[in-house]
């Protein structure tokens, strides 16, 4: 009998580790290769980052069943060496039904209420956050702006204004050496294909342009590299609403 027990004390323990180790490993996956932000645009093997937070969830939930048994199995332990020693048990015999029944009724309350305080506390934000993590970095502290103008840029702008934002951020994944979605931000033409134009001039609320690179748009592949810092978008902006020339 003993010798059983000791076995199925070890089995636990070690399906403990081995879970322990599991919620590790893909709170480092959700840490680092996905980051938060990169759901719609990086798999690893097979899983997004949405699939891993499922696999860490339930591994979780089983570190707890386990957790669970493990004390369950000690209980006389627990109650004679630990609840007298904090003094919550006085009786020399005591019941250990009983105090099974406390301990499970105040975690139970615990749970009711954290589930509780956490429905009523979460909040619809108008703008998605954006960003690597609120209250980090902000995208323009990363990024510094490259027109010299804080403020929406006065003078007639043209192309030559305009390119060098594009050959900053875009030209690298849409230029000489890329052209993902077939598309080149070093030729002028390609923002106004007739099919499906970037760019309608005068019009840049109107204009798809605008919505990928201020980070409006929710469907947008890689947004994250997509969006530019407030101070170029306007310069982007105001020279679409001058006839983008
Ligand atoms: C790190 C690489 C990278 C950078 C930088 C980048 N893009 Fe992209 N872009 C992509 C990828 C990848 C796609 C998606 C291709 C696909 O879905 O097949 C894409 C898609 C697009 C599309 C097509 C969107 C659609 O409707 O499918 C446009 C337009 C675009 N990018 C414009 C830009 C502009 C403008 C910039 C600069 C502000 C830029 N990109 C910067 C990688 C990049």
């Amino acid at each position: 009998m003993s010798m059983n027990r000791t076995v199925v004390n070890i089995i636990i323990d070690l399906i403990a580790t081995v879970l322990f180790l599991g919620m590790l490993a893909t709170g480092y996956l959700l840490r680092f290769p996905l980051p938060p932000g990169s759901n719609k645009s990086r798999v690893l093997w097979g899983l997004s980052r949405h699939e891993w937070g499922d696999v860490h969830f339930w591994i979780s939930v089983g570190l707890m069943v386990v957790l669970v048994v493990h004390l369950a199995l000690h209980w006389n332990w627990v109650v004679t060496v630990i609840g007298k020693r904090c003094g919550l048990v006085k009786s020399p015999h005591p019941s250990l039904i009983r105090s099974a029944i406390w301990v499970v009724g105040v975690f139970a309350a615990m749970c009711i209420g954290f589930g509780w305080l956490a429905e009523r506390d979460v909040m619809q934000v108008e703008r998605p956050r954006r960003g690597y993590q609120a209250g980090r970095q902000t995208i323009e502290q990363r990024q510094p702006p490259l027109s010299k103008a804080t403020e929406t840029p006065t003078g007639h702008l043209l192309w030559d204004d305009v390119y060098p934002i594009f050959q900053q951020h875009c030209v690298a994944c849409h230029g000489p050496d890329k052209q993902w979605a077939e598309f080149r931000a070093d030729q002028r033409q390609d923002f106004f294909k007739s099919a499906a134009p970037l760019i309608l001039p005068g019009q840049s609320s109107k204009s798809p342009l605008m919505a990928i690179i201020s980070g409006t748009r929710d469907d947008m592949p890689m947004a994250e590299s997509h969006r530019l810092a407030d101070a170029d978008a306007a310069v982007i902006k105001a020279w679409i609403e001058q006839g983008a020339q």
